[in-house]
């Protein structure tokens, strides 16, 4: 059994300690919210997580783990410390590091022979800078997780990706990982830290691209995921990540994408692909509205219920998702709106849109609206049937944004289904 140190909470952090708690080994989480470490302490996961609760709780109950806000002492106690902390998008997009350096500096004095591993995303040379500067063994190893499936991505990864100054600290962190069965890559720190951007910035072009051909076969009156079902099968593009719709959010992709481009801006290119992926990103989530406008008309006045709040289904999680500036343009045009989430509503209020009214259950939402646009894919939603959407609404029009329903079965029944990249009717 092998003391892990795990410092920052958050999806990535947690996930982590799972995974290495599920392999057997003693963990202490840090993090410097006083509030999360007592509720990780007793069980409690601080993001909606699947398995998270279970896990922790039964971790806790074997003695093999513990949160604290001491840093320090958690650096001494262990023999690999991970770094988990978020690296969020400054003012301008590019990666704020402050965090990450805050911890390196604090459990700098401390250590004693110890590896520290960064999972948080770096811009290059951010990794070098800090084992340079401290004269620390350090690794980068990227996390490849999606939020929602956290714990599943980590336990079966498909790929371990380590980043290190030196081979020998580089090996020491692959036997920690010597029990799974992937693909295992050590490289130098830069390659790592690029690993981590290029496979961010390649799924966001793919979803984008994805989101093209849905604007472009709506023209033709073609629908984008019969014709995706066709682009799948050809072996040279996976299946993956080709879902047509409002766009994407969530922590990562719209803060990798700016970090990338405001970098490299910096050092005197324009990194064109990245820019159109980013800006294509911000005029999509304004489709459902322009296709509720084909529908309905003016919207002022008029009840419009937005379903799924989350930047996707299964989290809770609302960071840059793009209920945001559908939110946001639907207030501008004056529309009276109820917003609906099963998980992400107390998120949403904090992020400035506490004074707007919420339902607290799909059907409330429902219930008297002119208009819906489904912006998450949960599964309750995806359960809607016509006849209730045809009982509760005033007026039967669904815009869906992710394609959580059956055109043809909507149709059929009378509802008025609109969406991103099919013949709208
Ligand atoms: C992403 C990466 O997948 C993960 O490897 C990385 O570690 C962190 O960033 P995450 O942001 O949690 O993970 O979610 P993901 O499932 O990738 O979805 C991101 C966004 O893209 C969501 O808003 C989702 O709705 C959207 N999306 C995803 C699409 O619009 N279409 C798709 O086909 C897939």
């Amino acid at each position: 059994m092998i003391k892990i140190g795990i410092i920052g909470s958050g999806y990535v952090g947690l996930a982590t300690a799972l995974t290495f708690g599920e392999l057997g080994h003693e963990i202490i989480c840090g993090d410097i919210d006083l509030e999360k470490v007592e509720q990780i302490n007793i069980g409690k996961s601080p993001v909606h997580e699947a398995g998270f609760d279970e896990k922790l709780s039964q971790l806790i109950s074997e003695g093999r783990l513990k949160a604290t806000a001491n840093i320090l002492a958690l650096a001494q106690d262990s023999e690999f410390i991970f770094i988990c902390v978020d690296t969020p998008m400054g003012e301008d997009g590019s990666m704020d590091s402050s965090a990450l350096e805050k911890v390196a500096e604090t459990i700098a004095p401390n250590l004693n022979g110890q590896l520290v591993i960064i999972k948080s995303t770096t811009i290059l040379g951010t990794a070098r800078k800090i084992a340079d500067k401290y004269n620390m063994n350090l690794c980068h190893n990227p996390e490849f997780l999606r939020e929602g499936m956290a714990l599943h991505d980590s336990l079966n990864p498909d790929r371990i990706v380590i980043g290190c100054d030196k081979p020998e600290n580089g090996q020491r962190l692959m036997s920690l990982y010597e029990n799974f069965n992937c693909s295992k890559l050590i490289t130098n720190l830069e390659t790592s830290e690029m690993i981590k951007y290029a496979s961010n910035i390649f799924l966001a072009t793919k979803i984008t691209y994805a989101n093209e051909m849905a604007n472009i076969c709506e023209i033709f009156g073609v629908d984008v995921y019969e014709v995706m079902e066709g682009v799948k099968l050809d072996k040279r593009i996976s299946p993956q990540f080709l879902e047509a719709g409002a766009g994407f959010g969530g922590s990562c992709f719209p803060k990798d994408l700016n970090a990338m481009a405001s970098a490299v801006k910096n050092r005197g290119y324009e990194p064109n692909l990245i820019n159109s992926v980013l800006k294509t990103n911000e005029s999509q989530p304004l489709r459902v509205i322009e296709l509720l406008e084909s529908e309905i008309g003016y919207l002022e006045g008029k009840k419009i219920a937005v379903l799924g709040l989350a930047f996707k289904e299964d989290s809770d999680d609302i960071r840059n998702s793009r209920a945001i500036p559908i939110v946001e343009t639907l207030i501008q045009k004056d529309a009276n709106l109820i917003l609906y989430d099963p998980k992400a509503t107390e998120n949403f209020k904090n992020a400035g849109f506490e004074n707007l009214e919420y339902a607290n259950s799909l059907e409330s939402a429902l219930t008297g609206s002119d208009g819906a646009i489904i912006q998450t894919k949960w599964q309750e939603i995806r359960e809607l049937k016509p006849s209730q959407i045809i009982n509760l609404m005033n007026n039967p029009v669904i815009i869906d944004g992710r394609r959580a329903l059956n055109p043809e079965k909507m149709l059929a029944d009378g509802v008025k289904y609109l969406g991103i990249g099919w013949k709208n009717l």
